[in-house]
């Protein structure tokens, strides 16, 4: 078993360092720390100096720690273990519409030469794969509606007639997409400086709501923990 965690609530209540320790102490394999605050959710850059506490924190455990938050290419996982003394990264948004990241990652981590970024033909190639296996899971129809969000996220940063863009974004169907990607000049380079920039959720902070009284104590009542497990029901992860 591993666990996944922000850093606190708000910068108010920060908790990182507590549940860590509990999870280690309890016996978790790995401890992961999104440096953001849930107040935070997406906004703002992520605090690797947190994760480089916690790394500290919990050396005597043994317990290895995992850095989350704005890696977006190998070079960043580098330098956040570099930054740090992480044992590896978590990625959330930065495998969005670039699945090769893993292997890129997976180079950086064996001292391997990083491959390169693929050019459009290679990422279209992908892209019509990914669409394939969706509609393999879950049939063509939604297997086609759900590869429209991660289109956007395939193209940033090629150039791709606004018309096509559209047309993509309301796709249906493999053969009609296999019609809209025969359509787009595959001879682009990767552009390296838009890979590195944020894609997928970047909204800003809100308020996480709690449970009655939840600040109040350190402990819960038996109410208190009814509200906790609701409460859970009704958030994604962090
Ligand atoms: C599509 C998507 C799904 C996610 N699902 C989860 C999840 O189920 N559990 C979780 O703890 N975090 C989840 N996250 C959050 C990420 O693990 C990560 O903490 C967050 O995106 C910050 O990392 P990043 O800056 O690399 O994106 C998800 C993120 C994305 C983009």
């Amino acid at each position: 078993m591993s666990i996944k965690m922000r850093k606190g609530i708000d910068d108010d209540h920060l908790t990182f360092l507590d549940a860590g320790m509990i999870a280690a102490n309890s016996g978790v394999a790995w401890v992961a720390l999104h440096g953001r605050t849930a107040e935070q959710m997406y906004s703002g850059v992520a605090d690797w100096s947190a994760i480089g506490m916690l790394k500290e924190h919990l050396a005597t455990s043994g317990v290895p720690v995992l850095g989350n938050g704005d890696v977006w290419t190998a070079a960043d996982a580098l330098a956040m273990m570099d930054q740090t003394g992480a044992d590896g990264v978590v990625v959330g948004r930065g495998c969005l519409g670039r699945p090769w990241l893993f292997a890129q990652l997976a180079a950086a981590m064996q001292g391997r030469p990083i491959p390169a970024d693929p050019e459009l033909g290679q990422v279209l190639a992908v892209l019509r794969r990914h669409a394939e296996v969706l509609s393999g899971d879950y049939g063509q129809e939604r297997g086609c509606r759900d590869i429209r969000k991660h289109i956007a996220w395939y193209l940033k940063g090629f150039s791709v007639r606004q018309h096509i863009r559209l047309a993509l974004g309301t796709v249906s169907s493999l053969a009609e997409l296999d019609d809209l990607l025969a359509q787009i000049d595959p001879d682009q380079p990767f552009n390296a400086e838009v890979g590195a920039t944020p894609r997928g959720r970047t909204s800003g902070g809100r308020a996480p709501s709690l449970p009655d009284r939840w600040l109040e104590s350190r402990s819960l009542d038996p109410v208190q923990a009814r509200q906790v497990s609701q409460a859970e029901l009704s958030v994604s992860g962090g």
